[in-house]
């Protein structure tokens, strides 16, 4: 029998990084009135994306799941939320095409502020101070004054994260979403493209789809669908006292849900079975997300999927696998085994990202495409090999011309990352690479179908 939860359990257990807050009658205080403030979003949401997600995790949908890696205060402006969905919703539609299924929409945005590091202080010289844990916690210059946590900050992640979602939920649903605005968008990126050969033929069969509909009478002015869309929100759920404020019981059914993005994820750092991140995950309703990198083994894999979705419930875990080009063939397919010999039903998503960052020699932190793409490639070739599911990517994301990975049609070098280095965090696609690689990846997703229906073809 598991242990009585409540929103407050996981401060009884061991916790890793944490904040040191030195005013902690002013972050008490911080808490208690984020306990008051309206919900960010409701559990009838929650619930409607983790149905969404079971689809995926049986087969029959495909996860598209990004966006920054940190949010900041400083880029809050409308332009970039626009940008930034523009180019996400133009991926969406390439994926949902390819895959012949639903994509479900997940940001990591109105929400995401709260950054794992790897040391707690960071040293320049003789001067020794916190390292940055993003802005929900402290502020990102090597100062005293910006790098002591300062709790008033999570009243300012909670009302950027409210502003951001209220035009999130406009755009989706208010005329921005519209298909032929999204396709066209798309034929504009396409045309621009000095991989345009590659990417033109499914843009015609795309536009060819679009033409046959309206010719039949179905456009966005007569379905309502082709002129909205269903999207979601995530963030790690690392500051626990944030999200334990945001945590409430939904009236209609009388479960905890966090109410601070429709799903949260557990970081690869913050994962111990008997610690307070999965304490606090265990209890709540969201749909959870759990990142799994080079150290998590088949048994410690099992264990945190009893711990989290002791019902099997699909769509409930969404394992995001981040191991490093050269490694997934080392990792994955051992859980992939385990996961598939226990019955678990998970949805599997690939974060290309988190294990293929470097060092450039001019010293910035950057990604090369190709590795970040070859990442999703050995993705999909173990669960063709093994007969699962590769269900959906996870990607750090912006809609900006920024120059922080290297490569892509465009070939970004380790010269060129000077130029627009903008991240708070770690190094982003920017918006041609993050296109390009949707349609690299529809390319794989293609070969999926095409092994299915063959296998189909032979069994009949
Ligand atoms: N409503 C459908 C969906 O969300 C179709 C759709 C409308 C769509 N606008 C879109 C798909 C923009 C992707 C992008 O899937
Ligand atoms: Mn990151």
């Amino acid at each position: 029998m598991a242990e009585k939860w409540t929103p407050e359990t996981w401060r009884s257990r061991p916790i890793q990084q944490v904040p040191d807050y030195p005013d902690k009658t002013a972050l008490e205080a911080v808490e208690a009135k984020l306990a008051t403030y309206p919900p960010l979003v409701f559990a009838g949401e929650a619930r409607k994306l983790k149905k969404q997600l079971a689809e995926v995790a049986e087969g029959r949908a495909f996860l598209l799941q990004g966006g920054d890696c940190a949010e900041s205060f400083a880029e809050h402006r409308a332009d970039n939320i626009r940008d930034f969905f523009r180019v996400f919703l133009q991926m969406a539609v390439v994926l949902t095409y390819a895959a012949a299924s639903p994509v479900v929409k997940v940001g990591r945005i109105a929400g995401q502020f709260a950054k794992p590091r790897s040391a707690p202080m960071e040293k320049i010289g003789d001067v020794e101070l916190p390292s940055y844990r993003g802005d929900i916690v402290n502020g990102i210059d090597f100062t005293e004054a910006d790098r002591i946590p300062d709790p008033a900050r999570q009243e300012m992640a909670y009302r950027q994260s409210a502003a951001t979602l209220n035009l999130i939920r406009a755009f989706a649903q208010g005329g921005f979403a519209n298909l032929d605005h999204v396709h066209q968008w798309m034929l504009g990126f396409v045309k621009d493209s000095p991989q345009a050969g590659r990417y033109q033929s499914i843009a015609d069969r795309i536009s060819e789809a679009l033409d046959f509909m309206r010719a039949c009478g179905v456009d966005p002015d007569s379905a309502p669908q082709l002129r909205s869309t269903d999207f979601f929100t995530s963030h790690e759920a690392l500051l626990l006292g944030y999200e334990q404020a945001m945590t409430r019981i939904d009236s209609t059914s009388g479960d905890w849900y966090a109410t601070s993005g429709h799903m949260v994820w557990i970081g690869d750092r913050t994962r111990q079975p008997d610690h307070a991140h999965v304490e606090f995950c265990r209890g709540i309703k969201n749909p959870i997300g759990l990142k799994c990198g080079p150290s998590m083994e088949p048994d410690d894999l099992l264990k945190l999927i009893d711990i989290l979705n002791p019902a099997n419930e699909a769509g409930r875990l969404t394992l995001i696998a981040r191991f490093g080009a050269d490694k997934v063939y080392d990792h994955l397919p051992a859980l992939v085994r385990a996961v598939e010999r226990e019955g678990r039903k998970v949805v599997w998503s690939c974060d290309p990202m988190h294990g293929n960052t470097i060092k450039a020699a001019t010293g910035f932190k950057t990604r090369p495409f190709e590795r970040v793409l070859g990442e999703v490639e050995a993705f999909f070739a173990v669960h063709r090999a093994e007969g699962s599911h590769p269900g959906g990517i996870h990607i750090e994301m912006t809609g900006k011309a920024v120059t922080e990975c290297t490569g892509g049609a465009r070939a970004i070098s380790e010269d060129d990352l000077s130029a627009r280095y903008h991240t708070h965090c770690d190094p982003r696609l920017n918006a041609d690479q993050a296109l390009e690689l949707a349609f690299l990846v529809a390319e794989n997703i293609k070969k999926e179908r095409e092994d299915r229906s063959a296998e189909v073809a032979v069994v009949s």
